[in-house]
């Protein structure tokens, strides 16, 4: 240790880089932590996971209220939306949660180096004009937003903006156009269309939500329409332009074909993030990067350079909080010569529109294609829990491997489906069968008992329709 300043030294306190310090720190390795922002926790709980559903359910909320759902269970009240405090709870969730980060350095002894890290050499990383030698150096610097040629997003000027900018919003606009069917455009073009504003989504594909099982994309797109969003699918922006306080946007089909413009008070960017490694000096390194721009990593976590490491948004992978975080224990496990593993198949997704839209595993598009599967759904309707909460859409589905039963997939949208997710993904940790979940004794009312159901059809005829 003699000639270092640190064992492990992170760079980026997101989910992935915190939780790496905290651990390193914990099983007692000199630990430092470079950020360049004023606050830690990085996208996730600055402006990403936090401030999102701060806003997502306080407009959940305040539409129950206002569109007399409350009313229809007695609870009648006169509605006034007040943005200024909406905004206010938003900022004291994320102050509450970056503070309890800095707590926790503090507690676990992790120095913050503040300002910019860039590598020096394949040892050494400058912070703050300072020099750093650290053993082991774990780049955790996470993602921004992609760029759309040809649109200039301006968070200041509030009209086109990134999620970022959404999020603060002043006033909520007559007409949002959200270019981006995926989750970021979904959740924050809820927001607003709770909080009032007209949303039209622009989306490239001829369906919203890649990456997620074609049934839970086509039924979602269906109770998205319900809710009163206009989804454009097929069709992409060529360019938007702003006078004032107003955009237009102008849009074709995306085969091809025939102009439209399209008014709008404010733009939603959300076409996809990229991974952060501008200004990192991975060059001096000796690091390259990918055609996505990520760094590649082996099993372990590690890079092409021995005492160099890798995680969270800025290696391949789903961009989400919790594979950064578990990636960032393991990691560190690893460096302090345990054996931290991250099962990469079995990484839970989820959407938190209302109702929520989960997944975890294989597709059944995808399971199709490596073999013989047996399906089995169950209607939130039928469920108890569900039904008598007035939550009566979506539905439970378990995907498994025809002969083995083993569970491969499981996909759901329902009111708590985020909550519900986790069941399934630790059945498929622990190589559950169909027939495990089925013969597990659920508690009765929850709307969980949809997944013990959806089981039961996988092997037959589920109790309840
Ligand atoms: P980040 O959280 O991006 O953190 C990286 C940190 O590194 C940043 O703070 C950055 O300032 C710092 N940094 C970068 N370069 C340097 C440098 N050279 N020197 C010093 N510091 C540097 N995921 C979920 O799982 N659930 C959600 O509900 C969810 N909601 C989201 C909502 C929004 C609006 C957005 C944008 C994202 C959301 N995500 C969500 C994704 C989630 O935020 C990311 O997957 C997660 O933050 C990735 O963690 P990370 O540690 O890899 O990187
Ligand atoms: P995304 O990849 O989820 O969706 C982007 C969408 O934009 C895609 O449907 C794509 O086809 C479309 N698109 C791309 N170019 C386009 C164009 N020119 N015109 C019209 N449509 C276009 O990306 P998003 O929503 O920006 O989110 C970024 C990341 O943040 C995601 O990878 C996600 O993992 C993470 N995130 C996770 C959340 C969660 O877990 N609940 C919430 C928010 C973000």
């Amino acid at each position: 240790m003699a000639d270092y300043d640190f064992d492990v030294l992170v760079i980026g306190a997101g989910p992935g880089g915190y939780v790496a310090a905290i651990r390193a720190a914990q099983l007692g390795l000199k630990t430092a932590c470079a950020e360049s922002r004023a606050t830690l926790g990085g996208t996730c709980l600055n402006v990403g996971c936090i401030p999102s559903k701060a806003m997502l359910h306080a407009s959940e909320l305040y539409e129950e209220a206002a569109s007399g759902k409350l009313a229809k269970l007695g609870i009648k009240a006169t509605v006034e939306l007040d943005l200024d405090t909406m905004h206010g709870q938003r900022k004291e969730a994320v102050k509450g949660l970056t503070g309890g980060i800095e707590y926790l350095f503090k507690k676990n002894k992790i120095e913050w180096l503040k300002g910019l890290a860039s590598f020096t050499s394949a040892d050494t990383v400058e912070v703050s004009g300072k020099s750093y030698r650290a053993k082991n150096i774990i780049i955790a610097t996470g993602s921004s937003v992609t760029p759309l040629p040809g649109v200039a997003v301006d968070n200041a000027g509030g009209v086109v903006v990134d999620s970022t900018g959404a999020l603060e919003i002043a006033k909520v606009p007559g007409h949002m156009v959200v270019i981006g069917g995926g989750v970021i455009g979904l959740e924050l073009g809820s927001v607003w269309k709770r909080l009032g504003a007209k949303v039209t989504v622009v989306e490239y594909l001829d369906q919203i939500l890649p990456g997620m099982d074609g049934e839970v994309r086509k039924e979602s797109n269906k109770i998205f329409k319900k809710q009163g969003l206009e989804l454009k699918l097929s069709t992409k922006v060529t360019g938007v332009s702003v006078e004032g306080a107003k955009a237009t946007l102008t849009v074709e089909p995306a085969a091809g074909g025939a102009a439209e413009t399209i008014e709008a008070d404010a733009v939603l960017v959300s076409i996809g993030r990229k991974p952060n490694t501008d200004g990192l000096g991975l060059d001096k390194a000796g690091i390259s990067v990918n055609a996505r721009g990520q760094i590649e990593i082996d099993h372990d976590f590690g890079t092409s350079v021995p005492g160099i490491w890798a995680i969270g948004d800025v290696v391949p992978g789903p961009m989400l909080a919790h594979k950064a975080e578990d990636e960032g224990i393991a990691v560190a496990e690893n460096i302090a010569g345990l054996t931290g593993i991250v099962n990469h198949d079995v990484i839970p997704s989820v959407v938190y529109t209302m109702p929520e839209i989960a997944g975890v595993g294989l597709t059944e598009e995808q399971a199709k294609e490596k073999g013989a599967i047996k399906v089995g759904k169950f209607p939130m309707l039928a469920n108890s829990r569900a039904k008598t909460n007035h939550e009566p859409e979506g539905f439970v589905k378990v995907i498994a491997d025809a002969e083995t039963d083993k569970v491969l997939g499981v996909w759901m949208i329902a009111s708590v489906a985020g909550t519900m997710i986790a069941q399934a993904a630790q059945a498929m940790e622990f190589g559950a069968t169909s027939e495990d979940i089925a013969y597990t004794c659920h508690a009765h009312p929850t709307h969980a008992e949809a997944t013990k159901e959806a089981a039961m059809a996988v092997r037959g005829k589920p109790i309840h329709i």
